[in-house]
């Protein structure tokens, strides 16, 4: 059926406006009604009206946000909007908007973040529910993921429930005749069983399906093309490499796009992995570069003397880092190499974390997004910028980088500083490095760490009394943290076996002798971010 709008004509634009109203997750929206083949445009709420006046989309998504919506200066649209005829989806946020602005209530109620069960109440709602295989099998539950403060109480004249989790009635809701929706839970996070259908049944109520997918070939070459445009014929770029994933990949397509122009440089500041060093001189042979190494460990640890914070700890270190880049820019430009640009491997969830969009809360500073110095000589070129993890490492293979440096473990470019809780002494540093090598090999010697997305021991910083050889100590508690994730913005913890647990914390209280307890965390993103700091 195609649709027509109050406009009395079909859409202009055959694609969904998201109105962001500052969740972690709107550019995710985007990104997986992209997959769905639909184009999407984000656009903030203030000027939203206006926006779909003129472009007439097929759809609107109304994203989540960390506002409430009865509170004074909370982000909220003109409610004209409900009344164009252009189906409406409302992510959780967006669902108590859409009840608030239409004569429901919203209040502080139950609170759930993460894993919740949905149950459907409702299976004749047909074209939002097609294709979910559960719906035929009683008792219709199935996972999603929430993140929310507030609950609609009260639904506005002419919605239903569609499904409720135990905790919010109101949890999926509709008004069928004028085909607006409404989710407490995220559709968008890979977590959330049967989201992607929900939204590719929402995008064919619009009317649009099936449109081109994207092939990372031809982002490749897009990549390219704009990494040429913005450097120019004749400038240089350096480039931070820690030998991770994103910044490899970020390197290979800049090498491609202007091959000796670009100059990696592999800062070791002590606080990596053993064996980074070794690990980024393979990789960059492979791409044909050598990178220049820069030692920076006594200097970095100083920088980090007596410091606490860990915003204060991210801050140091990134404006460190641009301290060190703007030294090698330096001589470079001494032997008459005109570098103007840093490239960075900063993907989105660095971004959106970092506060990176109006609305958007601040969750913490990164290093390379906002723990940068305000003022800086070069500048700054981020070719993934709006990538998700999961997405550079495709990229990654398409390059036919090898799935060795491919499916390496993500790695906080602030490294160990921000898994010690408290200050980074030498003695805890030590401590650190020798637990997450008892936790890598443990896990290698099971064959599971091909398998793991993430895992570290944290030095919590927490006290507790162990008796070790008949004595009393009183050691420090190390925090044990494996999950599994795809692209970084939901994760969940790994249920591996109790055994390799046990040989992990007795490795770890036996060979380091300042630890007298390992506990397993077992939060779920969301509420816990994957790293403590
Ligand atoms: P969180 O803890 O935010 O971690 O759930 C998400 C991913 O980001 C990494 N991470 C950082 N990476 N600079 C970085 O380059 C940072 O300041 C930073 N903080 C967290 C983290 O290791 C995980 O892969």
């Amino acid at each position: 059926m195609r649709f027509r709008n109050k406009f009395g004509m079909t859409p202009k634009i055959r694609m969904i406006i998201i109105i962001d109203f500052g969740s972690q997750t709107t550019h995710l929206i985007g990104r997986r009604l992209k997959e769905i083949g639909t184009h999407a445009k984000i656009v903030n709420p203030e000027k939203a009206l206006d926006i779909i006046k003129k472009e007439r989309p097929s759809g609107i998504v109304l994203s989540g946000g960390p506002s409430s919506v009865y509170e004074k200066g909370a982000p909220t649209i003109d409610p004209n909007i409900f009344n164009l005829g252009i189906p409406i989806l409302g992510i959780c946020y967006g669902l108590q908007l859409t009840a608030h602005l239409l004569g429901g209530r919203v209040i502080s109620g139950s609170k759930e973040y993460g894993p919740v069960k949905l149950k459907i109440k409702n299976e004749n709602a047909e074209s939002i529910l097609s294709g979910l295989e559960i719906i035929k099998n009683l008792p219709r539950k199935f996972l999603v993921w929430m993140s929310h403060g507030d609950e609609v109480i009260r639904l506005p004249k002419g919605f239903k429930t569609i499904g409720s989790s135990i905790g919010v009635p109101f949890a999926f809701v509709e008004n069928k005749d004028k085909k607006i929706y409404g989710l407490q839970f995220h559709p968008e996070v890979e977590h959330t069983e049967f989201g992607l259908q929900i939204l590719e049944n929402f995008v064919s109520i619009c009317g649009l399906k099936g449109g081109s997918k994207s092939n990372h070939e031809s982002r490749i070459k897009n990549l390219e093309l704009k990494i040429k445009e913005i450097v120019g014929e004749k400038d240089y770029v350096i480039g931070a490499v820690s030998g991770g994933v994103d910044s490899t990949v970020a390197a290979a397509l800049t090498a491609k796009a202007i091959g000796k122009r670009f100059i990696p440089v592999f800062v070791d500041n002590g606080l990596m992995r053993k064996g980074t060093g070794k690990h980024v001189m393979k990789i960059f042979k492979k791409i044909g570069i050598k990178p220049i190494v820069v030692n920076a460990v006594r200097e970095m640890l100083n920088k980090l003397r007596k410091v606490t914070d860990s915003e204060q700890k991210r801050k140091i270190i990134g404006n460190f880092y641009i301290e060190i880049f703007e030294r090698e820019m330096k001589k470079l430009l001494v032997k008459k190499l005109p570098v103007k640009f840093l490239l960075q491997g900063t993907i989105y969830s660095d971004v959106i974390e970092s506060q990176g969009t109006k609305h958007s809360a601040k969750i913490k500073s990164h290093h390379n997004v906002g723990g940068l110095p305000k003022k800086m000589k070069l500048k700054l070129l981020e070719p993934m910028r709006n990538f998700y993890k999961d997405e550079v490492r495709q990229v990654g293979r398409a390059l036919g980088l090898p799935e060795e440096f491919i499916n390496k473990q993500p790695f906080p470019g602030p490294g160990y500083a921000v898994r010690i809780r408290g200050e980074v002494t030498k003695e805890r540093l030590q401590m650190e490095k020798k637990a997450d090598e008892i936790v890598l090999s443990e896990l290698d010697k099971a064959g599971i760490l091909p398998n793991v997305f993430l895992s570290f021991p944290v030095m919590t910083n927490a006290y507790s009394t162990a008796v070790k050889g008949d004595g009393r100590q009183f050691g420090e508690v190390v925090a044990l943290r494996i999950v599994e994730s795809k692209d970084i913005m939901t994760s969940t913890w790994s249920r591996i076996s109790y055994d390799i647990l046990q040989k992990i914390s007795s490795r770890i209280v036996n060979e380091i002798p300042g630890v007298s307890r390992v506990v397993y965390d077992i939060t779920t993103k969301p509420p816990a971010t994957m790293e403590w700091e």
